[in-house]
């Protein structure tokens, strides 16, 4: 851990400068298409450590690897089905994980002690160029501290990682602003770890198969916990409904409220409630997830008591942003 300021390291000369420190066993975070995640050289074991350390991760939570191009996975996992390779081919570059098994020989913190490692060829053409220049594997959680929001700027890694980390190279707001999917494919069937951008229909038109979607999975996978991605402020998730009653109720001023209805907006100027309480989200479930982490950090101050969230309806291709926002929340009351 390094107890200097954190520094923001821009362009070229920061690209540069992130890669020397990668070499040297740092941590720098860079900016993904997903999320911004706290990197370091996955086959140095010290570096790796690292990062548990500035997140202050348990050490038997595993890691995503990040690697430059598809020869690197057999450096890390073995007994790789042959539908990586069509998956690889639909979606990598890009933001799905697989869950493989390990290498026997393999020895290292990434995998938490698990006898699997999750892999990924991140999209973000800064870090795909930094992963192919150095063609080193980059261990890299998100970057945040252990159980907070993942950050989609480099501003919101600094609020939470200053003075922990080398540095955060800048690569703008994050596309897809929220984690990537992950499916395991050790077994007879992929299965969905965790929901994301690309859903279990996009992969089960590449491999013709159907994909399990566990409500709840039931490994329990370190690192997977429920009470995840949590802003400071306690956040309720309600119906539309629930939520225009709740503002007939009580008009809390130190209520923030993420809605995306006509009628919950409408509803909350009607009741004055000042607009910088108010975030409104498109209502499709991609542009959503892009703003969903970026907009719970702007509604997450010190003055605010709690926050309101109008909840999507229960869908399929609201999979990944419900499956967030349940976790982000303390409470959830929309049932309907
Ligand atoms: O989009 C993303 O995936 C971002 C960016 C930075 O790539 N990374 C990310 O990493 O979300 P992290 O560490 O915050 O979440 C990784 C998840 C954890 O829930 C962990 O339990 C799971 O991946 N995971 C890692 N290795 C695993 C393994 N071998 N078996 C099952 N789950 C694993
Ligand atoms: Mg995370």
């Amino acid at each position: 851990m390094t107890t200097n300021m954190t520094k923001i390291l821009f362009n070229e000369l920061g690209v540069e400068q992130t890669k020397k420190l990668l070499r040297c066993g740092e941590c720098v975070a860079i900016p993904t298409e997903t999320v911004y995640g706290l990197a370091a050289d996955a086959q140095n074991p010290n570096a790796v450590r690292k990062i548990f350390a500035a997140k202050g991760r348990p050490t038997n939570h595993p890691l995503i690897v990040h690697i430059p191009n598809i020869s690197h996975i057999q450096r890390w996992a073995q007994d790789v089905p042959n539908l990586v390779e069509k998956l690889a081919e639909a979606f990598w570059p890009g933001p799905l994980t697989f869950i493989l098994n390990a290498r026997e020989d393999l020895d290292s913190p990434v995998t938490g002690g698990l006898k699997t490692v999750a892999l990924r060829i991140p999209a973000h053409p800064l870090l795909l160029d930094i992963l192919t220049d150095l063609d080193m594997s980059l261990a890299a959680p998100s970057a945040n501290r252990y159980k907070g929001l993942s950050p989609t700027c480099s501003e919101q890694v600094l609020q939470q990682l200053n003075g922990r980390i080398a540095g955060i190279l800048e690569g703008g707001n994050c596309e897809h602003g929220i984690e990537s999917t992950i499916v395991d494919v050790t077994g007879n069937h992929v299965r969905v770890l965790r929901a994301g951008p690309i859903n279990a229909s996009d992969i089960e038109e590449v491999i013709k198969q159907p994909v399990i979607v566990p409500n709840t999975h039931n490994d329990i996978v370190p690192g997977n916990v429920s009470a995840h991605y949590q802003p400071n402020t306690p956040v309720t998730l309600l119906s539309q409904n629930q939520l225009l009653e709740r503002l007939e109720e009580n008009n809390n001023q130190n209520t923030g409220y993420l809605v995306f209805s006509e009628n919950c907006s409408d509803a909350l100027s009607r009741h004055n409630v000042s607009g910088n309480r108010i975030i409104k989200l498109r209502d499709t479930p991609a542009e959503y997830a892009r703003h969903l982490y970026y907009s719970l950090y702007l509604l997450d101050t010190p003055d605010t008591a709690e926050i309101l969230v109008e909840a999507p309806k229960q869908d399929t291709s609201w999979l990944a942003v419900n499956d967030r926002l349940s976790r982000a929340a303390s409470y959830c009351l929309a049932d309907d």
